[in-house]
């Protein structure tokens, strides 16, 4: 058996949550998130569990989906096994809030995922981006529909069109993270925020987190199918096998499609 890539433990009403497969900055690949899924559904469903904490690595929160395992995969594969599908949307499934702790990169995927979560407390080496366009591709896993909810159009624009990382007091001024906190802090903030929510009535922490959700998240579902579609098509251009490719072979992408 595979050593596992998700480690969990339990701190009084807190779970803890972390992603480790350090060697690949946690690139986020469908066994991670298998592991990811149920671990969320095992503390979801835990009376004696009230909020959750996700997080990553001092280097890494995750640094996208895994481009490796993606990179030979054509329009088909994506859509019959409906990528990011599944256990992928586990996060959006989960009741309870889910606070995303975020130290060093929260890239692609990773920076979804980290949206994915009610909130983001960020340590003061976080660098978020959605560097998608650089592989040929586009953010598929929410974030062309959350970063403009989160920041605002001018700035989700420039994110997801140039490519570029913001740090963490940019995220911050720009409302994508809560608060942002030395590292060395980072896990002890979260859990005391998290300890905090768990101390109250669930039955009211769950109807403010889905109060607020439905201002924030009207709509997505359409939306999010119409991105996940349409990073789906991307997997029929050669420029995708390309800047895939490229990203593996470490060099520049020679974009057939300028
Ligand atoms: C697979 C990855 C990876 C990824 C890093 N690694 N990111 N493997 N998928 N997303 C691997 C590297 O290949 C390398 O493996 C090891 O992790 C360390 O990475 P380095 O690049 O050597 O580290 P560094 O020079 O410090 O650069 C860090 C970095 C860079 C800036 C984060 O790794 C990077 O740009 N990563 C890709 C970021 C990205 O494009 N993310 C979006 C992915 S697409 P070896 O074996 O060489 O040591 C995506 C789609 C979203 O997320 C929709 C679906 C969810």
């Amino acid at each position: 058996m595979n050593a596992p890539m998700v480690k969990t433990e339990v701190r009084g009403r807190v779970a803890l949550i972390t992603l480790d497969r350090p060697k690949a900055l946690n690139a986020l690949n469908n066994a991670l998130i298998d592991e990811l899924g149920e671990a969320l559904r095992k503390f979801d469903s835990d009376e004696n569990i009230g909020a959750i904490v996700l997080t990553g690595s001092d280097k890494a929160f995750a640094a996208g989906a895994d481009i490796g395992a993606m990179q030979d995969w054509n329009y088909i594969d994506v859509y019959k096994q409906d990528y990011l599908g599944g256990n992928w949307e586990a996060l959006m499934r989960t009741r309870k809030p889910v606070i995303a702790a975020v130290a060093g990169y929260a890239l692609g995927g990773g920076c979804e995922l980290a949206m994915q979560c009610d909130f983001i407390i960020a340590a003061d080496n976080a660098r978020f981006g959605q560097p998608e366009i650089k592989l040929g591709v586009i953010p598929g896993f929410g974030g062309t529909q959350r970063l403009p909810r989160a920041i605002g159009k001018a700035k989700a624009m420039d994110l997801i069109l140039t490519g570029r990382m913001m740090d963490a007091e940019e995220a911050e001024r720009a409302g994508l993270v809560a608060r942002v906190v030395p590292v060395e802090r980072l896990l002890d903030e979260a859990l005391e925020a998290a300890e905090t929510i768990a101390s109250y009535s669930l039955p009211s922490v769950l109807m403010a987190k889905e109060c607020v959700n439905t201002a924030y998240e009207g709509a997505l579902a359409e939306t999010l199918m119409f991105e996940r579609r349409n990073f789906h098509a991307l997997f029929a251009t050669e420029d995708q096998k390309e800047g895939m490719k490229a990203f593996v072979e470490k060099r520049k992408p020679n974009f057939k499609h300028r």
